[in-house]
């Protein structure tokens, strides 16, 4: 069994990731800000290590301070990392500078782990350019986002550095029980609205959390290190199929509304200028519109699958069934 480190241990992916850790038998270090909340963390096998993943020094000084103790971290999961901001700046901020300052602090401190483990997202490399082919390693990079490209860059720094292996995962858009985005979709339908932007269809790919932490405790097994990994369930969906699924399972009719892309354009601009205005966050910003209109999210996890004996439990129906039943369950729908 292992000593596991995981950042970002409060939030949707986090939360499984410590459960998921906790199951398998390992000694699980949730990393975790003061401020963050506790909900989904109240197994008392938890260790909580207090981070600030802003500063180098103050984080090298608790690795040297845990060294001392005789603690070592086997495995690092560094999926700490901010998906909507007040200011994009927030995103090179943290989710490449934090990387960079938890990487070079436990080699600072000589607490190297036998793999590294980044969270990226598929947005690093943005959405696929041949008609409809999915997304694949070859493919040269070009995320439509600053959150894409936040990610990027943080894979490039881990491919640049020598100070310890490490592992790149690339998730695709990730849904499951807690989540709060996909949330909003399923709400939507399950108040009978339907709402499509533009009139073209879009190829999404999915992956279910309990399948993503599965995977990346996997990897944790495997001799491979140095390597970048797209995640999904190995399918493609339309989002006219992903909301078939989603009507039927929840057993509901909609309205259809289809939205001019123009026009999206032209209220996220407003959205998100009055959010900055009024210095707060919003998803309905230049980012999302460009997500929106991408058509093609698609992407090839083969090599995920081959590498890591990787064999997704969730296919989008079945996966969505335990999504909506536990937001039925906790009367979030
Ligand atoms: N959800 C998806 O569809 C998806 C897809 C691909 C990749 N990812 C990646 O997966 C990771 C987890 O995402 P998630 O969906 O679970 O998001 P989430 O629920 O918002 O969780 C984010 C976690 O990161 C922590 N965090 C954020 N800003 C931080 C900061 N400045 N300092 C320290 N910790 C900070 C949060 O801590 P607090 O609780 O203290 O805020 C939280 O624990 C992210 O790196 C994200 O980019 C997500």
């Amino acid at each position: 069994m292992a000593n596991v480190l995981i950042t970002g241990a409060s939030g949707f992916i986090g939360s499984f990731l410590v459960e998921k850790g906790l199951e398998l038998g390992h000694t699980i270090y949730a990393a975790i800000r003061q401020s963050s909340s506790k909900k989904y963390l109240q197994d008392k096998r938890i260790n909580f290590v207090y981070v600030q993943l802003d500063n180098t020094e103050s984080l090298t000084q608790q690795w040297k301070q845990l060294k001392a103790e005789g603690i070592h971290f086997d495995y690092v999961v560094h999926n700490a990392g901010v998906t909507k901001v007040r200011d994009n700046d927030e995103f090179d901020q943290v989710n490449n500078g934090y990387t960079q300052n938890l990487m070079n602090s436990l080699a600072q401190a000589e607490m190297q782990p036998k793999k590294f483990i980044f969270v990226s997202s598929l947005a690093a490399y943005g959405p696929g350019k041949d008609n409809f082919q999915p997304i694949k390693d070859a493919d040269i990079p070009c995320p439509v986002t600053h959150y894409g490209k936040s990610k990027l860059k943080a894979e490039n720094f881990l491919k640049e550095q020598d100070l310890m292996p490490y592992l790149i995962f690339r998730p695709t858009g990730v849904y499951g029980p807690r989540e709060t985005d996909y949330y909003t979709f399923f709400k939507s339908i399950n108040n009978h609205i339907e709402v499509y932007i533009g009139s073209s269809s879009q190829l999404l790919s999915f992956i279910h959390v309990f399948d993503l932490v599965d995977v990346i405790f996997k990897s944790m097994n495997s001799e491979i290190v140095n390597k970048a990994y797209f995640v999904t369930d190995g399918n493609s969906y339309t989002t006219q199929q992903f909301a078939q699924i989603t009507k039927q399972l929840l057993q509901k009719r909609t309205v259809r509304i289809v939205i001019p892309a123009f026009i999206v354009k032209c209220v996220f601009a407003v959205t998100e200028r009055w959010a900055r205005f009024r210095n707060q966050i919003t998803v309905l910003n230049k980012d999302k519109y460009n997500e929106l209109i991408s058509e093609n999210w698609s992407c090839n996890s083969t090599q995920t699958m081959i590498d890591f004996n990787f064999k997704p439990e969730y296919t989008l129906k079945k996966g969505v069934k335990v999504t909506l039943d536990w937001y039925k369950k906790n009367k979030w729908l």
